[in-house]
């Protein structure tokens, strides 16, 4: 089938009160563990793709294999999703590349970085919105801070640091007032990458009482969760065994996403996890068999474990089961949505 937007899948989502897990891709492995994990649990697919994946695959790679997927998969519904857009223009690029959902993330400045002002974020989200709705494509906009240092897309604050910018609340719904976005991303004390809590996180490091107040107040926006991966002990210790290095850490606990489901929550952004999947089997394959130099013979224990992950996932977060129900409609038939709705 066609890739579809985003919003058709969160709709259906909210209406039978489940999640959808958006795994971050780089390759053809990654987006094959997807799609086989999808396919054996009927699951719908959100396929996200941050700049530095773009510029990676240099976009085409990566649009031709989101088209093999559609080709290959023809029954499973599949939105495909700029992560962390920066500006209008790399919004812009991706709608051109057939992307079928962006994030504009205006919670930072262009470098991606620097903490921006909310008047800047409403601009830019707006814009960006205004843009992507006339095409049909969905729109996601941030409010707040998430921490971390790894991947160039927070803050880099501290966990203290950024819990002093989580969502506010009044602010969120004047900011879903204000710029029209499909989906809210918001910040509860949670960062990208390994390295998110030194403990496994209680209320007050990861505040999920905040998405309950954001649900209160915006019941028909659906809200996003950035840095989720839940970091399992188990892919940790596969690394150390194989000679990796990982310092003592803790992610976001599935149980905490199954609340925040409850709440609103109908988008689950996971990439950690997968790269620790990966990462783990290829380490294994190379400490375990040292003639080993044919690359399928480590890739593909490496997407066989990213599956189980991505398996795991959907069946935690509810989406198993529901590609098959899913009535897929066009961007073109967004557009019409979108203009009724003015
Ligand atoms: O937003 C963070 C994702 O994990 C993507 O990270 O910029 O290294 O591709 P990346
Ligand atoms: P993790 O680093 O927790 O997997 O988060 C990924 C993410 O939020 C991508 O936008
Ligand atoms: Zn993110």
């Amino acid at each position: 089938m066609a890739l579809v937007p985003m919003r058709v899948l969160l709709d259906h989502a909210a209406e039978n009160n489940y999640g959808v897990a958006a795994f971050n891709v780089n390759n053809m492995e990654q987006i094959q563990a997807i799609m086989a994990a999808a396919q054996e649990t009927n699951s719908p697919v959100i396929v996200q793709a941050s700049r530095g994946a773009r510029s990676y695959t240099n976009d085409a790679y990566l649009r031709h294999l989101m088209l093999a997927a559609a080709e290959l998969h023809p029954q499973l519904p599949i939105a495909m999703h700029q992560d962390h857009g920066n500006s209008p223009e790399t919004c812009q690029s991706a709608i051109e590349q057939g992307f079928t959902s962006v994030m504009m993330d205006g919670s930072l400045s262009v470098d991606g970085k620097t903490p921006s002002t909310f008047e800047y974020n409403v601009e830019v989200t707006k814009k960006v919105v205004d843009m992507a709705h006339a095409k049909g494509v969905t729109v996601e906009g941030e409010l707040g801070c998430l921490g971390g240092i790894e991947d160039g897309h927070g803050a880099g604050m501290t966990g203290a640091e950024a819990l002093k910018h989580l969502t506010d609340p009044d602010q969120a719904a004047e900011f879903v007032a204000k710029t029209g976005v499909d989906a809210l991303a918001v910040a509860i004390g949670t960062s990208h990458g390994a390295y998110k809590f030194t403990r496994k996180p209680t209320g007050d490091v990861l505040v999920m009482t905040v998405i309950e107040r954001i649900h209160k107040k915006l019941p028909n926006t659906h809200l996003v969760m950035h840095g989720s991966s839940s970091v399992p002990q188990e892919l940790l210790q596969i690394i150390r065994e194989y000679g990796g290095e990982m310092k003592e850490t803790y992610g976001v606990p599935v149980e905490e996403i199954q609340r925040g489901i409850k709440h609103g929550v109908r988008k689950i952004n996971v990439d950690t996890d997968n790269r620790l999947a990966m990462t783990g089997a290829i380490r294994k394959v190379f400490a375990t068999k040292k003639g080993e130099f044919d690359p399928r013979h480590y890739l593909g224990p490496a997407r066989d474990a990213m599956k189980q992950v991505c398996i795991d996932r959907m069946v935690a977060f509810g989406q198993a089961g529901q590609a098959g129900k899913i009535k897929p409609k066009t961007c073109k038939e967004m557009v019409a949505f979108y203009t009724k709705g003015k």
